[in-house]
């Protein structure tokens, strides 16, 4: 053992968190790689593995491989996936710092030795094998499709966090600074997005370190469209985290455009059916209306504590048509009272609209379904 490692009690310096899933094949390549890339830099290191029952040989592999090299093999049974098996892995974690990285060799451990460097160094709190950055690449193999998916992801998550490959599973953060898990709350793979948005990382100092992202040689991906459309939700869930009331006020402008859609598909039919169109205005509107406050309840506001249905959508309806109101009132005293909204009337209809979804939308957000009922 080194001698740093002895003065930290045993503890190696270096925990390299890897999740897996059916990665027998890789365990034994990637554990040489990594004693050989550590074992030059002097760094005393344990490898995790946080497998979930992957019915492959990756029990057997790694007994056989703890025979000669520091490898703790945590089994999982429960809470299926790469973030929490990642979370799970790091609680177990002796080391100064943290390397998380994937088992299928697309990460290289010989950047591990600088991502320590830097965190030691107290040059950065949270260090990231980039593809994107100078030096960085991606391999040749890779599809133009494959390169448009990833592109398109990470933009979508480019505004969150200010490092530029957000999609990279290559991290190291130093134990001391992992977060608690009740502060994290990922959903599908993206843990190191959701450690820089939860526990905003992303706001201190990340560093971005190049890497070649090869590709696996042995093995399957696991990412699936299904990993896709969690990721999406992830991403919903972080910007709601990050900036909770946009969030809400855009679904709220998304449930009213449904609304308005529902408002003329009840109101043409009722016309169609020979009602005066007065009266089938009027009608329409009501359902139109509960729609809304079941959209709103459902999404715009579903994470608040649910009241009975039907009072909610009772006041729902009382708070939209007071909306309606102020709507209404906005729009006739700009073009009764000012020249130029006599002029422009479309445009004092937009702000009477702007004002009464603006009305609806904080009755609904502090009364209707309020955080304390
Ligand atoms: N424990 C556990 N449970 N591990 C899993 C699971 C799971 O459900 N699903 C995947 N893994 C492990 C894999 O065994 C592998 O070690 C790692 O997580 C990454 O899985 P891959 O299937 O190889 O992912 P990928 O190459 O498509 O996706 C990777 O994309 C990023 C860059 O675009 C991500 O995993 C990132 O780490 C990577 O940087
Ligand atoms: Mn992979």
């Amino acid at each position: 053992m080194q001698p740093d490692a002895d003065m930290n009690q045993g503890q190696p310096q270096v925990s390299i968190v890897v999740p897996t899933y059916g990665e027998a094949n890789n365990l034994r390549p990637l554990t040489e790689l990594i004693a050989e890339e550590l074992a030059k830099a002097g760094l005393s290191w344990e490898l995790i593995i946080a497998n979930d029952e992957s019915g492959d040989a990756t029990d057997e592999v790694c007994a056989d491989l703890d025979r000669q090299y520091p490898i703790r093999l945590l089994n999982r049974t429960a809470n299926r996936g790469l973030s929490y098996a990642v979370i799970d892995g790091a609680e177990l974690a002796g080391g100064q710092v943290i390397v998380v990285m994937d088992a299928d060799m697309s990460h290289p451990p010989s950047a591990i030795a600088e991502m320590v460097r830097l965190l030691e160094a107290g040059e950065a709190d949270m260090v990231m094998g980039s593809r994107n950055v100078a030096g960085g690449k991606t391999d040749e193999s890779w599809s133009l499709f494959r390169h448009l998916n990833t592109f398109v992801a990470t933009t979508l998550a480019r505004p969150l966090v200010v490092v530029r490959d957000p999609m990279s599973g290559f991290f190291a953060l130093r134990r001391a600074d992992w977060p608690a898990r009740d502060r994290l709350d990922p959903i599908g793979y993206k843990i190191a997005l959701d450690i820089m948005v939860r526990a905003r990382f992303s706001r201190t100092r990340v560093r971005e370190i190049p890497i070649y992202f090869a590709d696996r040689k042995i093995g399957e991906s696991k990412l699936t469209m299904r990993e896709q459309l969690k990721y999406l939700r992830h991403l919903y869930r972080l910007y709601r985290f990050r900036w909770p009331r946009p969030v809400e006020f855009m679904m709220f402008a998304l449930v009213g455009l449904s609304g308005v859609i529902v408002d003329v598909g009840v109101y043409l039919p009722l016309v169609g059916l020979g009602l005066h169109h007065e009266i089938a205005r009027a009608i329409s509107y009501w359902p139109a209306t509960l729609s809304n406050g079941l959209l709103n309840r459902a999404f715009t506001f579903g994470d608040r504590p649910r009241g009975a249905i039907g009072v909610q959508l009772f006041q729902y309806s009382i708070v939209a048509s007071l909306g309606f109101l102020v709507n209404w009132g906005c729009y006739a005293l700009l073009t009764r009272n000012v020249d130029f909204f006599a002029e422009y009337k479309v445009l004092a209809l937009i702000a009477g609209i702007l004002a009464g979804m603006m009305f609806t939308f904080s009755g609904a957000h502090k009364l209707v379904f309020r955080k304390r009922l």
